[in-house]
Formats: C-alpha cells, structure tokens, sequence
C-alpha cells in the first residue's frame, strides 16, 4: 500500500518510519519543507501527484507554552494543516489517520476520559489541535483520529531526554507530582497505527472516528521520573540517580495550564483491533537504545 506521512523528523514521524522498514508498504515521507501541511497549494500537488493509499499525519505544532504567544502558527500546522489534509483524503476517497491529544481535556474529570467526553482545552495548544480534530471530521468520513499523550521516543526533544540530562547534571531534581497522565512510546503509537494501515488494507471494517490511544498504566510526571531514574541507572545511563522531590504544579509555572487528570480511557481501542502499549516496557526498550 502506498502510505503518505508528513512530519516525518518528529518522534511519531521517525518512529513510524522505523516500523514500515520491514513491510511491503510504499511509503512516501515528507518533511515540513517537502510539504508543508499548511500550504493547500502543496498539499494538493504532493497528494494528487503520489496518490497515495492512505494519509498518516505526524506534523503538528507540540510547543505548549510557545503556542500561547503564537496562535496563528499553532493553528496553521494543528487545525488548517489537518483541514487541508482531510480535504484532499475525502476528494481521493481515502483515510487519513491524524494525531492528537489529550490536551483536549480540562483535566477536571476524575475517571478516565472517554472519546465520547466533553472537550474543554486549557490553552492554544490543545485549543488548535481540538480545531484540527474538527477541521479533519467535517471533510473527510474516513478518518482515525487517535489521541495520545505524554509521548517520549529515542528521538527528539522529550520528557524522558529532558530527565536523563538533568540526572546528569544535578544531585537534586524537583517534578510535579499533581498532574496524571499516561506516557506513550511514540514507537507504540507508530506501530498502532501501522497495524491500522494494515487491516485497512486487508478490507477488514474500521469504525472511522476519534479513539484514545496512551499508555497502559496512569503515573505523575514525578511518578515517570521515579521510573526513568530507576531504569536509567540499570542501564548505566546515568552514574547515581538524583534525589527526586515532588512539587506542586503551583510550585513550577508554566504559560500554558495542563490538565491536572488527562488519563484516558483505551478501551474503544478493542474496535480497531489495537491493543493498549505497557508505557513501563516502551521505556526499557528507549533507554537501551540511548546506551
Ligand atoms: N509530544 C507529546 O508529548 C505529545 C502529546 C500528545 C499528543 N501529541 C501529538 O502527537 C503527534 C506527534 O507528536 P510528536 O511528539 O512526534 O511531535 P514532534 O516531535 O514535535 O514532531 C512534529 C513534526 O511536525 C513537523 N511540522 C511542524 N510544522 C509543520 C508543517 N507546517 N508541515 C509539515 N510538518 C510540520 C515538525 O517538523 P519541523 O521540525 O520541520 O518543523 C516536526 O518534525 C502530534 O500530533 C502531537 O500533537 C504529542
């Protein structure tokens, strides 16, 4: 099958890469300047020149707390890109599999939020990727949209990097131990929506619409780093594990409020035939990849 992918330097984007290697799929990846997913001139060149079978978008604009000072370029990339996008998937009759987040949520619940549940984004960043959500559902009926959260890769810029650096450099590191979440492999969520491709291939039914796609276990950003640490000086990445403090979210500030509870709930996953990741084993497996 011919697969299109943009964002193919970020985490989700080169993780996906790294699970097409060993399949028979054609895929055709692009970057923001090979294609720009907010230019429509562009978008329908690069789509209706490799007429792909299937449409994966990794491109988004992840910068939380910039996005606060730049909402046009955070909707530009999370709400007209995925627009674009959609709008040429819906003219070649084909699914476009988008990504977003759990920052959609306002993080007032106190069980795991569902699809289904009402959307109440806190800042640009989840605002404009709630837009794209839209944008990608009015146009084009067969869409997967798989919200995700907390991810961390072998690649990039990410919690997991940001830890293993400061492990390095301090005795004492302070995290935020009142917000909850669920960490995700970006390579999990690669190989998920591999599998997506696949049964699409296969003629097998898929329920077109937004599902929830984290890791399997809820934890703190300090509860993720008690586990980072842990692995890290197994693996011998770091020679001694910091002193870990809790704080509070008041007790480090941030331009853009996250949600306090963004843990959600996997279980309509069971009707795309994917299966839940183990955040604990994604985070094994990128540690001895840094070694
Ligand atoms: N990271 C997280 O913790 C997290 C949490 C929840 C949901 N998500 C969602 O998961 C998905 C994947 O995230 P990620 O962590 O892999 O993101 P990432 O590492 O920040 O990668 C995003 C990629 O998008 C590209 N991009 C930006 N603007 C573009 C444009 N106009 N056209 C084409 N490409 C563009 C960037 O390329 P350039 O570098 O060239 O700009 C970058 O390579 C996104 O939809 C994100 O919203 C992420």
């Amino acid at each position: 099958m011919r697969i299109l992918l943009t964002g193919k330097n970020g985490q989700l984007g080169r993780c996906f890469q790294d699970v097409l290697k060993n399949t028979s799929h054609e895929l055709f990846a692009y970057d923001s300047t090979g294609l720009n997913i907010s230019d429509a001139q562009q978008v329908k060149s690069v789509i209706h020149t490799m007429q792909p079978d299937i449409i994966v978008n990794a491109a988004a604009y992840t910068a939380v707390d910039k996005a606060e000072k730049e909402p046009e370029a955070a909707y530009l990339v999370n709400a007209t890109g995925p627009g674009l996008l959609a709008k040429r998937a819906a003219e070649l009759n084909i699914p476009l599999i988008h990504v977003s987040t759990d920052y959609v949520f306002d993080g007032e619940a106190v069980e795991p939020y569902l699809p289904t549940d009402i959307t109440n984004p806190q800042g640009i960043y989840g605002a404009s990727k709630l837009a794209g959500e839209q944008a990608v559902a009015v146009v084009c009926k067969h869409h997967i949209i798989l919200r995700t959260s907390w991810v961390f890769s072998e690649y990039g810029n990410n919690f997991v990097k940001t830890m293993l650096r400061l492990a390095n450099e301090r005795t004492h590191v302070s995290v935020v131990s009142d917000q909850y979440g669920c960490p995700t492999y970006a390579g999990d969520l690669a190989h998920a929506i591999l599998q997506i491709c696949d049964q699409y291939e296969q003629g097998k039914p898929l329920v077109w619409g937004i599902y929830h796609y984290c890791g399997d276990i809820p934890t703190s950003w300090h509860g993720f780093a008690r586990a980072i640490f842990a692995k890290a000086k197994d693996n011998r990445l770091i020679v001694k594990q910091p002193h870990l403090n809790a704080i509070s979210t008041d007790e480090y500030p941030t331009p853009a409020k996250r949600p306090e509870y963004s843990v959600m709930s996997i279980y309509s996953l069971n009707a795309i035939g994917v299966q839940a990741p183990s955040w604990s084993a994604g985070l094994s497996l990128v540690l001895s990849k840094l070694v």
